[in-house]
């Protein structure tokens, strides 16, 4: 079945859909996406979702093109048609077509686009355990906004891929930030810990779950600077993203994190986290 996209106000085929090339996502990366995961037909943590678009587009001065209804309506309609299911959700907001001129334009139209593809279940290697390298993190002060321009990003996790690694964990000025695509949970005495929000780091939807999670199972966990001898240190590392959900680091730099095996924590949260899948799944949970 041919993949329907919405481009600007139409679903279409994906082979159909363009954009002028002087549009200001495609000449200077001027815009802001979103990666959300929709199993059985329904977007997960939508909320979370929207409320980070709108801060991003906020941070870059940008109406919201739409209001949560009006999204809701627009992912509805676009996961139905391509067939429902377990997909993931891409949609990236620009600031138009202009004339190029790095300064914005007066007044152009944002270019409103959203995908959604057939969700990859994780392969069950990538459970038994994935490698990383810690790197400098080399990326601009407003790490927060989920800007679409992510040449640092690519850099990074490509230099981890030459290493033989499924991840780059980024460090600035003695303190762990988060993946190259992810964020960061370390595992110390039982103590489940994550670098806090703010200008350095994306703030994750699952991150946002996970702590939920912690919360209401009554397992211990801190939000608090991590510094690189903690991770080297760590009983676990996990990575946590929409795509990856939840996956445990076993080797980093090229030597074993704790026992060189996925955590017991790691496995009772990834547990959880299922549970939660399923809930939402059945039409129970709140999404
Ligand atoms: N990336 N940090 C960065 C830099 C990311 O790019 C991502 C996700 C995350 C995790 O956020 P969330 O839990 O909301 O997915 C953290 C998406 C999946 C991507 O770029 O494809």
């Amino acid at each position: 079945m041919a993949q329907i996209v919405y481009l600007n106000g139409t679903f279409l085929p994906e082979s159909e859909a363009s954009v002028p090339v002087l549009d200001r996502g495609f000449i200077f990366g001027d815009g802001v996406y979103e990666v959300i995961p929709v199993f059985a037909g329904r977007t997960f943590r939508l909320a979370g979702h929207l409320q980070r678009l709108e801060n991003s587009l906020a941070a870059i001065r940008l109406d919201n093109p739409f209001s949560a209804d009006e999204w809701a309506r627009l992912f509805n309609e676009l996961i139905e048609r391509n067939g429902a299911g377990d997909q993931s959700l891409y949609l990236q907001v620009t600031r138009g077509q202009a004339v190029r001129d790095h300064a914005f334009p007066v007044a152009t139209k944002a270019t409103v686009f959203a995908m959604s593809n057939p969700l990859k279940p994780i392969a069950p290697e990538l459970l038994a355990g994935v490698s990383a390298i810690t790197l400098d993190d080399i990326r601009w002060q407003y790490c927060h906004i989920k800007a679409i321009s992510l040449l640092p990003n690519i850099l990074m996790r490509q230099q981890a891929v030459e290493a033989g690694a499924q991840e780059a964990i980024l460090v600035r000025e003695g303190e762990v930030t988060e993946g190259a695509a992810s964020n960061i949970f370390v595992v110390k005495d039982g103590l489940l810990r994550t670098p806090p929000t703010g200008p350095f780091l994306l703030p994750g939807i699952t991150r946002d779950l996970i702590l939920e999670l912690a919360a209401a199972n009554a397992i211990p966990y801190q939000e608090g600077r991590v510094t690189p001898q903690e991770l080297k240190q760590a009983d676990e590392i996990w990575l946590t993203s929409s795509t990856k959900e939840i996956l445990p680091v076993t080797s980093l730099d090229g030597e074993p994190v704790g026992t060189g095996s996925p955590g017991t924590l790691w496995r009772a949260v990834w547990t959880l986290y299922q549970e939660y899948k399923t809930t939402l799944s059945r039409g129970e949970g709140a999404g």
